[in-house]
């Protein structure tokens, strides 16, 4: 079954054909990252605009390089929830014209459902059940995965997604905006042990994430080296606070997979390409004997194939729009 699909959920514009859930037959992505950054963040009505701009041309260079026409495909797919409502719309309207005018089947995509598919078609092996950890921009959740299209929820943040709070650290420290890739590059050239940041706990829910108190300590200690006249020991900052939201990430994901028994853990989301977040885990894993699955680094941010991925799955599962298909900013995982 080839399915073309559609993502427009953040700053990226993305398209792609996808067979049976796991291969790739093409994949697109505009990005809009340098006109953001001018912004240091996402500015969500110039995203819908670059949207508008980009879609045609990225679905018509996505069958292009697919070598196919739209007589050829089996379905359609996009991504609906959740994101910025603007951005969604125009990918969720310009999936139902589609739809409309060539009679293809229109498959509803949830957004942080197709970051866990991005791992079926890079890990052909790879099926559930399994615990998910989903770090992007906006989430932090720990998913138990029964099946491709059943989600339960055992862990979340209380306030700042892990992407959010390495994005507004960095900004702190003077990066460009999306600041996670390059705290993370920084942390690799200091020493996680030179400042003391809190490790939040949530009290009462202990898989539960918060990140803000951490966020807050790092950029008073910055503002205050700044007010005191100091040079910033950038690398040293970056490493000690990606030490402490890995540590955070993977304590509480490690406690609940051993709580729960689950043997196959994966990595989901922008913040999955995080360095230390996958040797952190890779160590856990071969240390409990467990397997442990991350996509590669080109579909852990948002793309148009993992759209494709979890499209297949949700359509077996007959998860299929009509016209009246909205998008909505805000959507549980579990649907
Ligand atoms: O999943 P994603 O592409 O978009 C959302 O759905 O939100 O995630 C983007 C997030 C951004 O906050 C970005 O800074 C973060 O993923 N990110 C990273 C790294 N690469 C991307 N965070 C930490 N380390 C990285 N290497
Ligand atoms: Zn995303």
């Amino acid at each position: 079954m080839k399915i073309l699909s559609i993502e427009s959920s953040c700053d990226e514009t993305a398209a792609a054909v996808i067979e049976d859930g796991r291969k790739i037959l093409s994949s697109v992505v505009a990005t809009q990252v340098e006109e953001h950054k001018l912004y240091g963040g996402v500015v969500p009505e110039i995203a819908s605009r670059r949207h508008c701009e980009a879609i045609n041309g990225v679905v018509r260079e996505t069958l292009a390089q697919a070598g196919m026409t739209f007589g050829e495909l089996d379905a359609l797919a996009v991504t609906y929830a959740p994101g910025l409502i603007g951005a969604l719309l125009v990918g969720v309207n310009f999936a139902k014209g589609l739809s409309l005018a060539t009679g293809l089947p229109l498959i509803p995509v949830h957004h942080l459902r197709s970051h866990i598919a991005a791992n079926y078609l890079a890990h052909p092996e790879l099926e559930p059940p399994f615990l998910c950890l989903v770090v992007s921009g906006g989430h932090s959740h720990i998913v138990e995965v029964k099946s491709y299209t059943e989600m339960k929820i055992i862990g979340k943040t209380r306030d700042d997604a892990a992407g959010e709070a390495f994005d507004k650290a960095a900004r702190t420290m003077g990066m460009p905006y999306p600041g996670g890739i390059h705290l993370d590059k920084a942390a690799e050239l200091g020493d996680p042990d030179s400042f003391r940041l809190p490790h939040p706990k949530v009290s009462g829910a202990e898989y539960d994430f918060s990140f803000s108190g951490l966020k807050t300590a790092v950029i008073n200690l910055i503002h205050n080296a700044e007010q005191r006249g100091e040079a910033l020991p950038v690398s040293d900052i970056a490493a000690s606070f990606r030490k402490a939201v890995v540590e955070s990430l993977t304590d509480n994901f490690m406690r609940a997979a051993d709580d729960l028994g689950y043997h196959t853990l994966v990595l989901a989301g922008g913040v999955s390409a995080n360095s230390l977040l996958r040797k952190k885990i890779d160590e856990k894993a071969e240390k409990s004997g467990r397997r442990c699955f991350y996509p590669p680094l080109e579909l852990c941010g948002d793309n148009g194939a993992m759209v494709g991925a979890q499209a297949y799955y949700e359509y077996l599962s007959g998860n299929i729009a009509d016209i009246g298909l909205n998008a909505a900013a805000t959507m549980s995982i579990e649907l």
